[in-house]
């Protein structure tokens, strides 16, 4: 069977954009490969995290998991810090990783630019994610647009080590959905939808509640204009909606168009806002009900010691090729 793995940071509350780039897609891959889906929690701490907060959102991230239809018995759950074998290969892979290859991440030079210190751990985070993945010899990665590049580092990373120490990883592919792969903010079509805005109205968490969601949506940000057509160069924040109204509804892009046709924004944005929590909302009540169990614990439990396995059983191989003395 083929191996999927894919990772959330539990740096702040979800949004639609992580739903849609990537944890819906982790339901349907679950039938079909051994699935891996981490909270990457060792990610997290490369910027700043309040403890209580991080602890807080890493079992909700888990939890969500669970409540969008990961099956626990298909899939490992599991926090990447109980898999110690994450952090080991992360520094195996670091030196194989140049400061050059790392210097051209946009994501670190986003999030980097204008502080006055920078972690040392935000800079070598793609070697960390490389080694996640590599961990499993994955086939498949399920992200959204703005991780292609770490993944094609792994890539890269991979190669390189089947050329040093001969053939031993799969050369791991993304699955990227077609419109989902990259959410725009709502207050700001140019940047992504992003967990870490500081601007609550730029985003819809897939926590948020109903209300919430439907006065966050009629505030989105729109051109002056009036019709609702799909042109991402001069309508982006019109598009961006589209999009999103698509792919909540099933509908293609084309047929939202043609529903809308010669109407205002108004009565378009108000239906998006019912479609987005007619998804959402059964997928809320599902995860008050694994907060309130207690469950996630034991599920994270048995992920991580199922994970452990193949993470241990893979690491020596790859201590071995590198030369390193196996212990006795
Ligand atoms: P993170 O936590 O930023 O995001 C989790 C997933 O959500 C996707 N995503 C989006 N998709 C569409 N539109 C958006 N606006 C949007 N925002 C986020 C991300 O692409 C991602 O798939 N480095 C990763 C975590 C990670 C990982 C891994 C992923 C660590 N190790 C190994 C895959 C495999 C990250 O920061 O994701």
């Amino acid at each position: 069977m083929k191996t999927v793995f894919s990772g959330v940071q539990p740096s702040g509350n979800l949004t639609i954009g992580n739903y849609l780039g990537a944890i819906r897609n982790f339901v349907e891959l679950q039938h079909d490969y051994a699935c891996n889906f981490v909270v990457v929690d060792l990610h997290a701490i490369t910027v700043p995290q309040d403890p209580a907060a991080l602890r807080e959102q890493s079992e909700s991230v888990a939890s969500l998991y669970v409540a969008v239809g990961v099956d626990p018995q298909k899939a490992n759950i599991y926090m990447q810090s109980h898999v110690p074998q994450h952090a080991e290969l992360g520094w195996l892979l670091t030196t194989l990783t140049s400061m050059g290859e790392l210097e051209r991440m946009t994501q670190f030079k986003d999030k980097s630019s204008g502080k006055e210190s920078v972690g040392a751990g935000l800079f070598v985070y793609p070697s960390l994610m490389a080694a996640d993945i590599l961990l499993f010899n994955t086939d498949l990665v399920p992200v959204g647009e703005d991780q292609k590049q770490h993944l094609e580092l792994a890539r890269d990373i991979a190669g390189r080590f089947n050329h040093r120490y001969g053939e031993f990883f799969h050369i791991p592919e993304g699955y990227t959905p077609k419109v989902g792969a990259r959410i725009m903010s709502l207050d700001d079509a140019s940047k992504k939808m992003s967990k870490s805005n500081p601007n609550e109205g730029s985003r819809i968490n897939m926590l948020d509640a109903p209300d919430v969601i439907r006065k966050k949506i009629s505030r989105a940000t729109t051109d002056s204009g009036k019709e609702v057509r799909y042109d991402p160069a001069a309508k982006p924040e019109v598009s961006n909606l589209i999009s999103i109204y698509s792919e909540f509804s099933g509908l293609s892009i084309a047929e939202v168009e043609q529903r809308y046709e010669g109407q205002m924004y108004g009565p378009f944005k108000k239906e998006l806002a019912e479609v987005v929590v007619s998804v959402l909302e059964p997928i809320q009540q599902r995860y008050h009900e694994i907060r309130k169990s207690g469950e996630i614990h034991e599920i994270l439990r048995q992920g991580a010691d199922r994970a452990r396995e193949t993470a241990e059983r893979n690491l020596k191989l790859i201590y071995e090729r590198m030369g390193f003395i196996p212990k006795a």
